[in-house]
């Protein structure tokens, strides 16, 4: 049986190397190799010798070590070094789901959640993020109308890509409360931890991983850190049996860590604060120009703004917009396919993502996003021009 096609990738596959103005993309500006490497105190002649051979399967205990720094309850031993945090959702699912399991997964979400848990699970249900005036809400009423025996997982993902949106710490527990009572696996995807946009220094919320026993949880580098060229990630599985019967699925699937980004993963992680505070400085300042885009075209544009996370959700009139402009949309993916393919602007359409098709999602993330900003802009009032984009370095 074929699995639901990734639409994020399929469309970001179309334009994302040729769109100059990419303002869709969840990841934070990255570095290279060099300056990364001159943060950390490494250096590139070390790195030049480092031996291509194949790595231990569940990771370098050294890198795993690093890891737990970022824990106060996870051992070594718990973390399983992935070869890119998009294998830990499938690594996940294979290892928890068969067909008479059913999953509760939070809407909307990065395809992967929803996708590989529902290929495999008797039953899948949305639990889905409720939009208020201010934000985003869960409601906890309609997660137990939802949760019940045959309930093996819960899906949920904070800081939340699309949204921008992480409960409270209360709101939390209380989830943690229900997959208890329930005795449900909580598998939490936490790569965008660290970015709590208004918050400096330390996250927001514990990693499930510390407060829940039966909680998976992933996080890896390419998000708040900027590095998903290294194919970065990590699980944290603390049931010793579940944790065996995943590395025997890693086995079929990449084996073990490719040994030059395990190498560069120790480096970063000895100057993470660093690395998040570089992006989370990013995202604020990109907020501060969309907030006020945002406001300059409230006629037909409309967002919940983030306060967490490197993604947005805007919501287009588009009866109010297609009284401005000489073409005429009705939804988002065909309005996305024609800003990217006519003015090399990238907005990606949120229905990938499971919304309602007049939502598009913007990513905050990168350095180039008031040029980027700036050349959407331009498309939206017919008299100016689109902007060069930021040469890279
Ligand atoms: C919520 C979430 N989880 C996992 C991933 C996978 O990360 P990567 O593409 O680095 O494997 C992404 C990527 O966009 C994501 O948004």
């Amino acid at each position: 049986m074929q699995i639901k096609p990734f639409l994020t990738e399929q469309f970001f596959a179309l334009y994302e190397f040729t769109a100059p103005h990419v303002l869709a993309s969840s990841d934070c500006e990255t570095t290279s190799i060099a300056e990364l490497l001159e943060l950390s105190g490494g250096s590139l002649e070390e790195f030049g010798e480092m031996r291509l051979g194949y790595t231990e399967s569940q990771g370098n205990p050294e890198y795993r070590r690093l890891v737990t720094d970022m824990y106060d309850n996870v051992m070594a031993d718990d973390v399983v070094i992935l070869t890119s945090p998009v294998e830990g959702i499938y690594l996940t699912m294979q290892t928890l789901l068969d067909a008479s399991d059913e999953v509760i997964a939070l809407s909307p979400a990065y395809d992967a959640l929803h996708h590989v848990a529902d290929h495999l699970c008797g039953k899948m249900q949305s639990w889905d993020l409720v939009p208020t005036e201010a934000g985003w809400e869960i409601d906890f009423d309609r997660l137990e109308s939802l949760v019940n025996s045959n309930t093996r997982l819960i899906i949920v993902n904070f800081p939340h890509n699309p949204c921008g949106y992480q409960p409270s710490p209360g709101e939390f527990e209380q989830l943690v409360e229900i997959a208890r009572r329930n005795d449900c696996w909580l598998f939490c995807d936490e790569i965008y931890r660290g970015l709590e946009v208004e918050w400096r220094h330390e996250p927001t919320l514990p990693s499930a991983a510390d407060v829940y026993e039966k909680a998976i949880v992933l996080h890896g580098l390419s998000k708040t850190y900027g590095l998903p060229g290294l194919r970065a990630g990590w699980l944290i599985v603390r049931d010793k049996t579940i944790r065996e019967q995943l590395i025997g699925w890693k086995h079929y699937t990449t084996i073990c860590p490719a040994a030059p980004t395990e190498y560069l993963s120790m480096q970063a992680l000895t100057v993470r604060d660093q690395l998040a505070e570089r992006s989370r400085k990013i995202v604020r300042d990109n907020l501060r120009i969309c907030a006020e885009f945002m406001k300059r075209h409230s006629e037909f544009l409309r967002w919940r703004p983030p306060t967490v996370g490197s993604t947005a959700l805007v919501e287009i009139d588009f009866a109010q917009l297609n009284g401005s402009q000489t073409q005429v949309f009705t939804n988002a993916t065909d309005y996305c396919h024609d800003l990217a393919k006519k003015h090399g602007v990238l907005l990606l359409p949120a229905a990938c993502l499971g919304c309602a098709d007049r939502f598009v999602r913007i990513g905050l993330g990168r350095a180039s996003f008031s040029i980027a900003l700036a050349a959407w802009d331009a498309t939206l009032s017919s008299n100016a021009d689109v902007p060069e984009p930021l040469k890279s370095s």
